[in-house]
Formats: structure tokens, C-alpha cells, sequence
């Protein structure tokens, strides 16, 4: 059978137009960036969440654009399928034209990977367009901004509808091909899902965006930490793994492992 063909930017508002809804996951490194993409998620995105869930960092802040790139690489490796879009680490996009559009190419070329993610609205418009018009697929982010945590005091619920409404148009005129919504009251994503053209991707934004992003830690129950309302979780992977690995140390103590079976004869 022929390779199913790549997801592509464009073909994200195609899937609004249709009425399909969008999946999309995390991914920082090869082999699981392989597994998400071989279930068909949609979009892949290698996100600064990774300096929470796997640098251990307490906010998104620390990772830098080196860091996001050499994990981009690996997820830009093992997609064959799927949209990834790489976010731009804090605080490259604000920095001026030139230097997000050098930084956004570097991770293009050096990751083969499809698109960016930033945050921000109206004042990240112009931004949004340097890159579109660079030929760079842009996410826009808009509500709750992580990289943002000490502006909004803490990780909260963004309700301020006039500001979101302008946020949203303001990065779906300078041209992004979607937007992630984060912790938005479902009513206002409803609105604004409905007032745009590009797809809208709610993460805390209630079922009526235009598709759904989760990280991976969470949904798999990787990530000890704080896990927020909105997270769904499908597997307890953590658990099986600390079991796994007490079972591996039991054997090796008493004796058990390794077997005939694992032996050279
Ligand atoms: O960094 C990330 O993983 C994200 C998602 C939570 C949308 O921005």
C-alpha cells in the first residue's frame, strides 16, 4: 500500500471546512513521535511544554532554541504522516522580524519539520505575518500563554472575551493557519471558533473548537506533576513502568533473570 500522504497546512482549514475534527499530540523524540504518528494524529507538536515534562522545569521558560531543535530533529525524523509544528521557544518572537524569521528558518532547515507555534494575538500580528510571508506556517497560541505565567500570576482561566475575540482575529487576519485556544470558557472558544476561518485547537477550551491538542505525558500518565482539569487520561504508562522496573530489580535480585530463555548455550 501506497504511504498515506503528508498532512499540510492548508489541508488544516480544508478539515474545518468539512467539519472534521483535528488531533494533536506532543511528541519530543523519535520513537514516540513513531507511535503517535503511526495511530494518525494529525499535527505533531515538538512544544516548549518539554521543559516541564521532560527537562523538569517548573514553567516553559528555560528551554532554548537549541534544545527545541534537537528534539525537533528527532520528531522531524520519525513523522511520516502527521503536521509537526515546532513552538518557538520564549522569547525568540520577541525579539523583532529579523530574528524570528532567522530563528523559525534555522528549525526549518535544520529539523525538516512544517510549521511553528507562538504566543500571542494581537501583538504578535506582525510577527504572524514576517513568517507567513517567509513561507513559514504559523500557530498562533491564544488565551492562557504559558510562557506568560508571571504576567498572569499563575496557570488560570483567560475570561477576558473582548481581548481573546481580538486576539483570535487579529492572528487569523496576519495570516495563521490555526490557533491553539488554552483554558478559554467553552463559550467564548464556541464564538470564536465560529467567527474565524482557520481551525481552532482547544486545549481547556471545551469540545467545541475545531480539534483538540493534549500533551502526551499527561494523556499516558507519564508526568507526576500537577495535572490540570482538562487533561483526559487514556493509560497509566507511569505506573506499568515503576512496575516493570521493581519486577526486573525482584528477578535480578533472587536470581530469576536471566532464564534458560535468555541465555547463550
Ligand atoms: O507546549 C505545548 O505543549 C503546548 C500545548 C500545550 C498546546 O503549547
Amino acid at each position: 500500500m501506497p504511504p498515506a500522504p503528508r498532512v499540510t497546512a492548508p489541508a488544516f482549514a480544508a478539515k474545518k471546512k468539512r467539519g472534521e475534527k483535528l488531533a494533536i499530540l506532543t511528541a519530543y523524540d523519535y520513537p514516540t513521535a513513531r507511535m503517535i504518528d503511526s495511530a494518525g494524529v494529525d499535527g505533531i507538536l515538538v512544544g516548549d511544554s518539554l521543559a516541564m515534562v521532560v527537562q523538569g522545569h517548573e514553567t516553559t521558560l528555560p528551554v532554548t532554541l537549541e534544545q527545541m531543535i534537537y528534539h525537533a530533529e528527532m520528531v522531524g525524523r520519525a513523522v511520516k504522516r502527521a503536521l509537526v509544528i515546532v513552538d518557538l521557544p520564549f522569547p525568540i518572537h520577541h525579539l523583532g522580524r529579523h530574528a524570528v524569521v532567522e530563528a523559525a528558518g534555522k528549525i526549518m532547515k535544520q529539523a525538516r519539520v512544517q510549521a511553528v507555534k507562538l504566543e500571542g494575538g494581537v501583538e504578535q500580528a506582525d510577527t504572524i505575518a514576517s513568517l507567513t510571508r517567509a513561507g513559514i506556517p504559523v500557530m498562533a497560541h491564544c488565551g492562557l500563554g504559558p510562557q506568560s505565567v508571571h504576567t498572569l500570576g499563575g496557570y488560570r482561566v483567560q475570561r477576558d472575551r473582548e481581548r481573546l475575540m481580538a486576539d483570535a482575529q487579529a492572528a487569523a487576519g496576519a495570516g495563521a493557519f490555526a490557533m491553539v485556544l488554552e483554558c478559554v470558557p467553552s463559550d467564548i472558544a464556541r464564538e470564536i471558533s465560529a467567527s474565524i476561518e482557520i481551525p481552532t485547537i482547544g486545549i481547556g477550551a471545551g469540545g467545541d473548537c475545531d480539534g483538540q491538542v493534549l500533551v502526551t505525558h499527561d494523556l499516558l500518565g507519564m508526568h507526576s506533576g500537577y495535572v490540570p482539569k482538562f487533561v483526559k487520561r487514556y493509560a497509566n504508562l507511569g505506573e506499568q513502568v515503576v512496575s516493570a522496573v521493581a519486577g526486573f530489580c525482584d528477578e535480578v535480585r533472587s536470581g530469576k533473570f536471566p532464564g534458560a530463555d535468555h541465555e547463550f548455550q
